[in-house]
């Protein structure tokens, strides 16, 4: 409990600051930015490859700490005797990315979920990797987690990414999401989609039982962004294409924290639609093309076909920005309101900045749920 004091204490301090600052109350909303910045290995360390490579046969050189086990409270549905079955209807389905480059991220993202589940027993997570065997790691971290493992093919995407685009946008696990429809058993059908920065400081069962009415994804919307900049000019003059959000009122989200709806998903055939747009993107970024009609890399696609259409979740759940605009020094604030889970989307990552001892004062909300490291002698 003395962290959500010093939560509570935080949230205070942030609205003594909103108050105080007109600028910190509203930020452009920012993509998760994959970096490169922090894969260094403690002093006398040979590097991260080399550790994880070794973490499935050799104990002693794991480089995260193991987790308690969690048990579920007394009201838990039991999870169906057989343990392990994907299709239990007693389960929360949660889906979150795993590569190298963020692995410190997602074990702390399972480790945040799983601290505050009121049934974390009940809780079945769907890991899409783009290197097989990063799965190990999450194992022997979380004794008894229920989990399945998916290889995520980058080549599924690599002949549909725009090769204009930021470089920094373009890893494939990026895209991961748009697959979900595909990728899990046909008996899950509905799925947390998580990014690999955040954690969770609520119980992931409020989130897992929103109502999302007749949409297929929910998520919380921004009204106030200004949507106009997530596409080009060439997208705005184009009448066939601005065409797109004729009716619609179109608002901005955010793509790392979502409700999705398999069901309703599958059935209306949303992978195909993104890629369509994945497509026109490619093709027009092309040398003889007519132009781009998105900067950014996998949001873009998922605003044109649901901004709009997206079922309102409360914005608690995705406290998003807090990275920033770059890896130092632009320590981001909270939103005013509730907070159920914390997101530094933006380029600066909160294990990068405490490892080089320059934290922003909301990283130390993060460091509890870090696992990294050796256990304590
Ligand atoms: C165990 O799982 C199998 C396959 O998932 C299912 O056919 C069977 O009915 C389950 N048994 C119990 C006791 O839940
Ligand atoms: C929104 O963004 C566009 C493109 O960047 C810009 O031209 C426009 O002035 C902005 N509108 C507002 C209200 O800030």
């Amino acid at each position: 409990m003395l962290w959500v004091a010093r939560l509570s204490g935080l949230c205070s301090l942030a609205m003594v600051m909103v108050v105080l600052s007109p600028s910190l109350q509203s930020f452009p909303p920012a993509e998760a930015i994959r970096s490169s910045h922090y894969l260094r290995i403690p002093a006398g360390g040979g590097g991260y490859n080399h550790h994880l490579a070794a973490a499935s046969g050799d104990a002693e050189s794991l480089v995260f700490r193991r987790a308690p086990r969690f048990h579920n409270a007394a009201e838990c549905e039991p999870p169906s005797a057989n343990g392990t079955s994907v299709c239990d209807p007693s389960l929360v389905h949660i889906a979150i990315t795993l590569d190298e480059e963020y692995l410190r991220g997602s074990i702390a993202a399972v480790h945040s979920v799983l601290t505050h589940a009121r049934c974390p027993e009940n809780v079945f997570f769907h890991l899409l990797l783009s290197e097989p065997g990063l799965e190990s790691v999450v194992r022997s971290a979380f004794p008894g987690l229920r989990f399945k493992a998916y290889y995520f093919d980058p080549d599924r995407v690599r002949a549909l990414i725009s090769t204009s685009v930021r470089q920094a946008l373009e890893q494939p696990l990026n895209y991961a999401r748009n697959y979900l429809g595909d990728i899990l058993e046909r008996c899950v059908n509905r799925v947390i989609y998580l990014d690999s920065d955040l954690v969770v400081v609520d119980d992931i069962g409020k989130l897992w039982r929103t109502r999302l009415g007749s949409r297929a994804v929910g998520a919380p919307e921004y009204c106030h962004a200004n949507f106009t900049k997530y596409f080009t000019d060439r997208f705005w003059s184009d009448h066939r294409l601005a065409a797109t959000f004729a009716g619609r009122r179109p608002c901005y989200f955010n793509t790392g924290v979502m409700v999705l709806d398999l069901v309703r998903w599958r059935r209306a055939g949303y992978t195909r639609r993104i890629e369509r747009w994945m497509e026109v993107q490619k093709s027009g970024a092309a040398p003889s093309g007519a132009g781009r009609i998105y900067e950014l890399g996998s949001l873009p696609p998922f605003l044109l076909v649901f901004a709009g259409h997206v079922a309102p979740i409360e914005h608690r759940w995705n406290q998003h920005g807090l990275g920033g605009d770059n890896a130092r020094g632009s320590c981001r604030d909270l939103h005013p309101g509730h907070v159920s889970l914390l997101h530094w989307s933006g380029s600066g990552k909160p294990w990068v900045r405490l490892d080089s001892k320059r934290p922003c004062p909301l990283d130390h909300l993060w460091a509890p749920y870090d696992l990294y490291g050796p256990a304590d002698a």
